[in-house]
This record gives structure tokens, sequence and C-alpha cells, in this order.
């Protein structure tokens, strides 16, 4: 297990912190807090190209490695993040065109980080000269466990950019898929409102007009943007492994929320790693999602440092953020919990941001591990070296142990564009939101869950969720034909399949190329404004503990074959199938062609798991999180109380508890926000 901290060492010499006679000695002092909380690892410098480039070939790495090497005395390991996320100014000085345009035609000014372009081949330039010579300098340090390249790609809305550069490379990238004109136009439909074009030239990237672009032609614009930021990551991830084969290459990526690839991003990196804003969560169901996404998005090659698995949260927040309305401290005992939920999902490397509350620039109020004054005694420095001191005690135990699920939710990037950006049957209607009633309720009964591209090797999962995969492509859906023909469990809902890759409506009936999967096929779909709402008949073998509305979307379902499992209880469609069932092949088809609550979805899941043979890891109370993480026979448990009161578990065999060295037999109440890392070895 990595134990860290994000550091930021230029923001501690004299004149704010060590003295005009040793400007750098605060760093030493920081190394000793360091140790005393069992940190073993920083991640450093990832916005420092303007000290270590202050004008254009004049490098200076010397300080780095100066700390570097004052963490090779301390044994403590170091990641370096190649700083291109914040280009120093007087590149911007010389190269103006390396600035982003939004959408409106705006170029958005120098003076922040992520002030460029992906497209601009000067950045790339740039940026290839000023890794080069940082990894040439420090990239043989005894210190160095890995690379972080760049900080946050596609943060602060900079995923696309509208200029001249990255109009001609749309262009070239449209060619490239669609090789002649008369294909693009065919494929995109651009007869809607006569929007053919004879040349590549013509084609618009979707900037503001008058009103909506074409779908197709913005889910393609949203695919290009993605592919750029994958081939900038690429440049940075070839040029570090040609000059440092063996250090590992990471990002840190964010829970799916930014608008590139983040499966194909994974792809291209050594290791996932993860910003985690555990704190602004007010459910531990809708942090568990996202750790569990991240934990999805590289399944196998994994080259994490020290020959570990698993992905590494290389910033969870050590108390409050500071981009918030209201930015609330983290209470006590908060941020070892989370730490726990993190690591029990899977982490094998956990970095706080940030060392120290910094004394200048945006960032000052933002939770540190220290505070501004430095000095150690502060509530959070003092909890998480508790924390330290319990992670070096299990760290020899989790090493390369894994989550492993037998349940799955499909998600696609392409889908989440579409809806996103193309204009929906009903605003109301969350991809997100709707995934999440999913996720809760096999959160809630412990079942742990993966997430999938469509496009992924299904087989080894007992149950696949696909909520509203409105996009589908249709090998996609073939994918997901077979996946069930071969014995699976699929569960699709509403509003999946309407338009295919190409965003073209089939017209052959809904969804799209999957009416024999589900033996059903969707004449209509009704949308419900907020607040009106339908109800569910539902009969056997889904037993319903309430009465279950149905709200925001209806399929009107006509049965081709499949059974009814549910149905609408009044407006004209009351008594049509709500919720079916289909055998195909080997599995079975469920499609439920609305949306509830999320009683509904904890019924549901019931009845799933039963159908799926899936059990639960644990049995414990519904508000005490459990996951498991496991390596041939071991099976390590943790158990996390989110709440504020205690909670009593009963343990019906003896559980070893590594933390405490105590075995539990019988009841045990396990405190507020407490947690229990367990086996069975009693
Ligand atoms: C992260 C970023 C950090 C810090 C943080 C604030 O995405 O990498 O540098 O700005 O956000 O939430």
């Amino acid at each position: 297990m990595f134990f860290g901290v994000d550091y930021y060492p230029e923001h501690w010499v004299y004149p704010y912190g060590g003295s005009a006679d040793a400007p750098e000695a605060r760093w030493e002092r920081d190394i000793e807090l360091m140790l005393d909380a069992q940190v073993n690892v920083v991640r450093m410098g990832e916005f420092a190209w303007g000290l270590y480039e202050p004008e254009e070939g004049k490098f200076d790495f010397d300080w780095m490695r100066r700390a570097m090497d004052l963490f090779s005395r301390a044994g403590i390991k170091v990641v370096l993040g190649t700083p291109t996320a914040a280009p120093p100014l007087w590149l911007a000085k010389k190269h103006p065109n390396i600035l982003p345009v939004d959408e409106r035609g705006l170029k958005r000014h120098e003076g922040t980080r992520r002030a460029y372009c992906l497209n601009c081949d000067v950045y790339w330039d740039y940026s290839r000269k000023i890794i080069r010579a940082l990894a040439e300098a420090l990239g043989k340090h005894s210190q160095l466990i890995a690379w972080q390249i760049d900080n946050g790609l596609g943060g602060h809305g900079t995923e696309a950019s509208f200029n001249e550069e990255s109009r001609g490379d749309w262009h070239k990238w449209l060619e490239a898929k669609y090789a002649t004109i008369e294909r693009l136009n065919e494929m995109m439909g651009t007869r809607f409102w006569t929007q053919t074009v004879t040349h590549w030239n013509e084609v618009p990237m979707p900037m503001v007009g008058p009103t909506v672009h074409n779908p197709a032609l913005i889910v393609d614009w949203q695919r290009f943007c993605s592919d750029t930021i994958l081939a900038y990551a690429r440049m940075q991830v070839g040029l570090l492994h040609e000059i440092t084969p063996d250090i590992p290459v990471t990002h840190n990526l964010r829970a799916l929320s930014r608008d590139f690839d983040h499966f194909d991003l994974a792809d291209a990196l050594d290791f996932v790693a993860v910003d985690s804003n555990a704190t602004i969560k007010t459910r531990s169901a809708e942090l568990a999602c996202e750790i569990d996404m991240m934990r999805s998005l590289k399944k196998s090659n994994i080259r994490a440092p020290a020959g570990d698995c698993g992905f590494w949260v290389i910033e969870q927040k050590a108390g409050n953020v500071d981009w918030q309305d209201v930015n609330s401290l983290v209470r006590p005992g908060v941020v070892r919990l989370f730490t726990y939920q993190l690591i029990s999902r899977g982490a094998s490397g956990v970095l706080y941001f940030l060392w120290r509350q910094p004394r200048i620039g945006s960032e000052k109020f933002y939770g540190g591990v220290l505070t501004h004054d430095g000095e150690g005694k502060n509530r959070t420095y003092q909890e998480i070296r508790e924390v330290g001191y319990e992670i070096t005690r299990l760290a020899p135990v989790l090493r390369n142990t894994t989550v492993l699920a037998e349940t799955c939710i499909l998600f696609s990037h392409d889908n989440e564009w579409n809806m996103k950006y193309v204009r929906q049957p009903n605003r109301n209607f969350n991809q997100r939101e709707h995934l999440q009633l999913f996720y809760n309720a096999l959160h809630d009964r412990n079942i742990p869950v993966d997430f999938a591209r469509p496009t992924e090797d299904l087989s080894r999962y007992k149950l696949v969720i696909a909520p509203s995969l409105q996009l589908l492509a249709a090998g996609e859906a073939d994918l997901l034909k077979l996946y069930v023909q071969n014995g699976g469990i699929l569960v699709a809902t509403c509003n999946t399949s309407l338009v295919d890759e190409h965003h073209i409506v089939p017209d052959k009936g809904l969804p799209g190329n999957l009416t024999d999967l589900f033996g059903l096929e969707v004449l209509e779909f009704d949308q419900l404004p907020p607040g009106e709402e339908n109800h569910l008949t539902i009969r056997a073998p889904l037993h319903a503990t309430h009465l279950h509305s149905a709200r925001i979307w209806c399929d009107i379902i006509e049965a081709k074959g499949c059974s009814i499992i549910a149905t609408y209880a009044k407006d004209f469609y009351s008594g049509r199938p709500a919720i079916t069932m289909n055998d195909f092949g080997q599995g079975k088809a469920v499609y439920i062609g609305t949306i509830s609550h999320q009683p509904f979805y904890h019924d549901l899941v019931v009845w799933l798991r039963q159908m799926s043979n899936i059990h639960p890891l644990l049995k414990v109370p519904d508000t005490v999180e459990v996951s498991m993480r496991q390596k041939d026979d071991t099976k390590i448990y943790f158990l996390l109380n989110h709440q504020n009161s205690p909670v009593r578990i009963t343990f019906y065999k003896p559980m070893h508890d590594f933390l405490t060295a105590r075995t539990f037999t019988g009841n045990y109440d396990l405190p507020p926000h407490g947690v229990l890392v367990l086996d069975e070895q009693g």
C-alpha cells in the first residue's frame, strides 16, 4: 500500500517558509511530520513548468532534485507530474494560438492553469520539450516510482477548443472516419435541414448557433475531442516510456465526469489514478459508485508501482473542498472512513490532497493535512497520522488482493454524450440518476459491482444491467444478445437503443436490434412531467413490498413472446406491460419499461439476485457498507458504518479484526464512522 500526500515544495520556500539563510529549510520539517504520519509517497510538480523553465529553453530542475534527495534520505517515494497542465506565461505570450477558444468563438485567456488547446501543434512541441527535459533530468532518480501525465485533462471545460487548428484536425478526423464526402452526408444524415457538404472543410464545428446542431455531428465532435485528448495522453505516455521504460505512468481521472472516453484513456495508462471528492457526497453509495467506476476502467494489464494491482487515489480530499457554495468541514472520523472505503473497493495507493493549506494562490482555504501553521497539532493531521499507522499494519495483508464482482452495470461515453448534448424526450430524465438507482440497490445489499462498456467481454458476469443505453451501436446490441444467448441475465430499461452509432433511428421496431432478445416491441414512449406518476401492478416472481410508481418515462409495450412481470395501473396504457422477461438462448432478458423510486430497485434486486444466484458478501444491517478484497483463499472484509450512531452487528462465526487484533463473535456495536477489517480465520 502506498500512503501519501500531494506536496508542493515550491509553496514552502522563503518567504512563505524556511528563512532567508535557508530558504528550503521547511522541507525538512515537512518530511519529519510526514514520516511521523507513516507517509511513504508524495506526488509533486504537476504545476511547476514556470519554475522548471522560467525562460524559454533555460531549465532548472535542481530545486526539485534537492527535494527528491531529501525524500530519498527519508525513504519516501516520489510521483512526479509532467507540468503541462499549467503552461508558463511566456509561452502564451509568444504563441497566443495555444489558447483555447470557446463555443462562442471567444478566446480563453492566459493567467490560469489549463489555458491551452490540445489540437495546437505548437503546444505539443513545447510539451514534448519540457517532458523530455524533465524525464532526462529526474527520471533516473532513485525515489521516482511513477509519472502522472498532465493534471485533470479536460478539467475546467477544456475538452474542446473551437479554434482554426481544431477545425483542421476535425476535418482530418472526419475524413479518416468516413473516407468520402458522400458517405459522411449519408451516415450523418445531413439532408435534414439540408446541411449537406461538398468539401470536408464545410463541415461545421458545433459552435453556438440559432438552434441545435445535428445530433450525429455532435456525437462525432465529442468523439473527436475525446480522441484528441487520448492522442495527447498517448504522446506523453509514449515519450516517458521511451526515456524511463521502468517507471509506470498514470493520470488523475475523475469518475467518468469529463468529456472524454475514460476507458480509452485508462487503456493508454499503466495504472489508473483518481481524484476523489468523497467529502462532498451525502450518500455513501454515491461515492462507492464512483470508486467502482474508476476501478473498472482498467481490468487487466495493470502496471502499478511496486508490482501491485488496483488503482490509486492520487487526490483524496483531506478536508473541505473550496469550490462548493458552502464548504463545510469534514467531521471527525470521516476522512478515515472514506480512506477505508477507497481501499475496500480496490485502491492500492491513497494520497491526500493536499499536504498543507497554501498561504498563496487560489486554493488557500482548501482543507489540508496540515493547516496554515504547519505545526501538525491540528485535528486532520492527527487523524491521518492514526490512519497511517493502521495502513502500515494492513499493507502486507492487502497486497495484490482485488475486488471481484459478478454483477456489472454498462456505461458508454457515446451514450452519455448523446444524452447530455442532444435534445431529449424528457429533460427530467437523467442517465446518471437512473444508473444510480440500480447501483444503490446493489450497494445496499452489499453486492459488488463492476462497470463496463457494452463492447467488453461480459461472460464473467452473472448479471448485467444496462440502464438507458439510448445510443447503442448495432455491434453492441449483438454482443448483448450473445451474452444472454450464452446464459447471462441481462436487465435493460426504457430509453434503450433508440438510435444507433450513427444516430439513426431503426425502422424495424424499438429497442433497435433487440426486439427478439426481449420478446417485445416498444410502440410509443410517454413522458411524464415532474410530480405526475403512473403505478405498477406487479406479479410473481417479482415481489413488491410497496406500491411502486412509474415516473418520468413509460414505454408502451407490445409483448411478443415475453412473460409479463408488471403492468401499468392507469391512463390509456393501463394493463399494458411495463416490466417483462424473456428466455433467450440459455439466458434471460428482463426489460423495465419505466423508472420508479428507490424502493422498487431494492425489490428488483432481491428478485434478480435470486435468479442469478448472487449472494451478498455478509449479512449485516442495511446501514453498514461491506466490501471484500480477495486473493486465492484469503478474503478480507471491510465493514463501514456511515452513520452518526453505533450499529449492532451479529457475528455468526468468529471474525478476526486486523485493526484491533480482536476476534469478534456474537454482538458487536460498530461505533459511528467505525471501520472493521476482518477475515474468517478467527
Ligand atoms: C483537482 C486538481 C487539484 C486541485 C483540486 C481541487 O482536480 O488536480 O490541483 O485543484 O482539483 O478540487
